[in-house]
């Protein structure tokens, strides 16, 4: 592809009519994610103006997962019992999954949840401060691919073409072919969503950790959950190619073997009980 035709395909992202829209509330949440001053109320308010959202995140709070004996009512309670950053990652949560589901990108969406949950597992594991912060840049970490295999159809459909039997990693394909890559493209998102760079930096350098400048462990968080998540076989992100993990970010995140085993346990329970309430 010739540089004016990658050009051009950088100006059709830009054209924001193009872009899966995030609902204003959630656009404004998540530009919130790590503020610590924003308060419970501001929170509990914005999410309630969006009733389909607020009922979404209420059934969510009411699973088993979370193991409220009596029933959470309001938003405003969730944000009580739950915590600010359990409430605002539950939101985002709801809205990924409506995107990829619309997008009939069903088995992107188990993916990315399956990334969320362990680079969340792993982000506790060495007490990260907002471990709430990795399970957003895990579910959106490939949302690049909502652009580019559905918005676009004749985009993705050359690039699934040019890789049939899937053997060859996405990543490759796209940038040989168009000279960006989903996970570009996701960055491109990202600054269009006014997204932090704690989510905007693992969704862009995914697949290249050693390059994040200013959220450098949580893109290595969420490298390692992509690779776990994809040997482990959870959803299919488009093709059956495992990614060369990175040492240094394998160093970063500093898992031994026995803890990997217990943290993939974890995620896979973890797994069943959230996918179940969306
Ligand atoms: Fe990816
Ligand atoms: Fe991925």
């Amino acid at each position: 592809m010739s540089l004016s035709a990658a050009t051009d395909f950088r100006n059709r992202i830009e054209q924001l009519g193009d872009l899966p829209t995030l609902p204003h509330v959630v656009q404004k949440l998540a530009s919130m994610i790590g503020r610590p001053n924003v308060s419970a109320e501001e929170i509990g308010s914005l999410i309630e103006k969006d009733q389909v959202l607020a009922a979404k995140v209420l059934r969510l709070a009411n699973s088993p997962f979370y193991g409220f004996p009596s029933r959470i009512a309001s938003v405003p309670h969730a944000v009580v019992v739950l915590g600010l950053n359990v409430v605002k990652g539950l939101t985002l949560c709801a809205t990924a999954h409506d995107i990829m589901k619309d997008a009939g990108l069903d088995q992107l969406w188990r993916h990315s949840l399956g990334v969320a949950i362990t680079a969340q597992i792993l982000g506790k594991r060495l007490d990260m401060k907002n471990a709430e912060e990795v399970f957003v840049a895990g579910l959106l970490h490939d949302i690049g691919k909502v652009l580019l295999y559905v918005k676009w159809p004749d985009v993705g459909k050359k690039i699934k073409a040019a890789n049939p039997s899937g053997d060859r990693p996405m990543v490759q394909v796209e940038q040989q072919l168009y000279e960006v890559s989903h996970a570009e493209v996701g960055g491109w998102l990202a600054n269009a969503w006014h997204l932090p760079v704690a989510l905007r930096e693992p969704i862009l350098f995914h697949h290249q950790p050693g390059a994040a400048q200013d959220a450098q462990l949580q893109t290595a968080v969420v490298h390692v959950a992509d690779v776990l998540v994809k040997g482990m076989a959870c959803g299919n992100p488009g093709d059956e190619w495992v990614p060369p993990l990175s040492r240094q970010a394998w160093d970063l995140v500093g898992l031994d073997e026995e803890s990997l085993a217990g943290c993939i346990t974890r995620a896979s329970d973890e797994f069943l009980a959230i996918d179940d309430y969306l």
